[in-house]
């Protein structure tokens, strides 16, 4: 079985092929930070236009470096949403023209799900496990139980941990995106210099929130010297902010994992994805709480951490396999909760 899977939701414009075997015969993405570094985040208006731009060639790469032709594929897959409303239609359009052009199964993909699926893609992993998407758009914990079937443990009541990240890069004059600036920084800060909230730690359940945090950085930077903010002021702000992030995630994660537990048994694992991931200490963090906790703990490679299209693909295979394909009439969905029965964080609407 082999599928075409396309990704077009946020700033990344990908297409690749994976068989069932677990091979990918390719994986393209292009990012299109430099498109967006001068606004210091994704516009999504710029974003749609370079998906249409970028889209066909990428396939037609993708295809090429697969080493295979339309006839070859089994079902062709698109995330079709959550995510940018215009960026999700593009590949939606590319994907469904593909399938009724040459007569196959178009799978309409969750973006979330192919962040969650990734791990069986990578790792020989069954069915539950506990799972930490954290990235510029989303910020939640998942029990994955089967394919289509989540129960989402906690999401952000406000921010996504990435944004908060890119926010205090920009406040910090760090470019875009923040995240790997803020950790480059951190290296050589004190991160107890200042005293930054740890929202909702010590609370029940697995939510998180981090406006607070961010708005206090804002403060922090505003109540520092006018001027030149010195580099060891940034070094200490990165590290300080860097460890309220670490924190909380424990915080939330510690819980959600005593969640897990208590509904699935105690043999798990725990999986980790999106950008946030990448964070080394964060990493280091949640890994050392894992072992602590019984869990094994497993984290995809950085590329397929991300976004990409791999992880679409893969996620097509899942449901084609289980007969799950869709119509081409399938509407692209801005907001699409993998958990639909969850009740919705206030103001967390768009990160669903
Ligand atoms: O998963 P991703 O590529 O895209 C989505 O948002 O879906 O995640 C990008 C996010 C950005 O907010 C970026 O700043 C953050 O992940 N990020 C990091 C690091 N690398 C990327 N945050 C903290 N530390 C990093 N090393
Ligand atoms: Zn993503």
């Amino acid at each position: 079985m082999i599928i075409l899977g396309i990704e077009t939701s946020c700033d990344e414009t990908a297409a690749a092929v994976v068989a069932d075997d677990k091979r990918i015969l390719s994986d393209a993405v292009l990012s299109q930070i430099e498109d967006h570094r001068p606004f210091g985040g994704v516009v999504p208006e710029v974003a749609a236009r370079a998906h249409l731009e970028l889209v066909d060639g990428l396939v037609d790469r993708a295809m090429k470096e697969a080493g295979i032709g339309f006839d070859d594929l089994d079902a062709v897959a698109a995330t079709a949403g959550p995510g940018l409303i215009g960026g999700v239609l593009v590949g939606v359009m590319t994907a469904k023209a593909i399938a009724a052009v040459k007569k196959l199964p178009f799978i309409a993909v969750n973006h979330l799900e192919g962040h969650a699926l990734t791990a069986r893609l990578t790792d020989n992993l069954n069915f539950p496990y506990l799972l930490l998407l954290v990235s510029g758009g989303h910020c939640q914990l998942l029990a994955v139980e089967g394919v289509g079937q989540y129960r989402r443990l906690g999401t952000t009541i406000d921010d996504a941990l990435g944004e908060a990240f890119d926010k205090t890069a920009k406040m910090l004059g760090l470019g875009f995106p923040g995240g790997p600036a803020v950790e480059k920084a951190a290296e050589d800060g004190d991160g107890t210099r200042f005293e930054l909230p740890r929202p909702l730690k010590g609370r029940d359940g697995a939510d998180f929130s981090f406006s607070g945090l961010k708005t206090k950085v804002r403060q922090t930077i505003e109540a520092l010297p006018p001027g030149n903010l010195k580099k060891q002021d940034i070094a200490d702000l990165c590290a300080s902010f860097q460890a309220a992030a670490e924190d909380v995630l424990a915080d939330r994660t510690t819980n959600a994992m005593a969640i897990f537990q208590a509904a699935y048994g105690k043999q798990a694992a725990f999986v980790v994805a999106g950008g946030v991931a990448a964070n080394k200490p964060i990493r280091e963090r949640l890994k050392r709480l894992a072992s602590e906790k019984g869990f094994q703990f497993i984290a995809p490679p950085a590329n397929l951490c991300t976004d990409n299209a791999a992880m679409i693909a893969w996620a097509g295979i899942e449901r084609l396999k289980l007969g799950m394909t869709d119509s081409l009439d399938f509407k692209a969905r801005p907001r699409w909760p993998l958990d639909p029965d969850a009740p919705l964080a206030a103001g967390a609407g768009g990160k669903a």
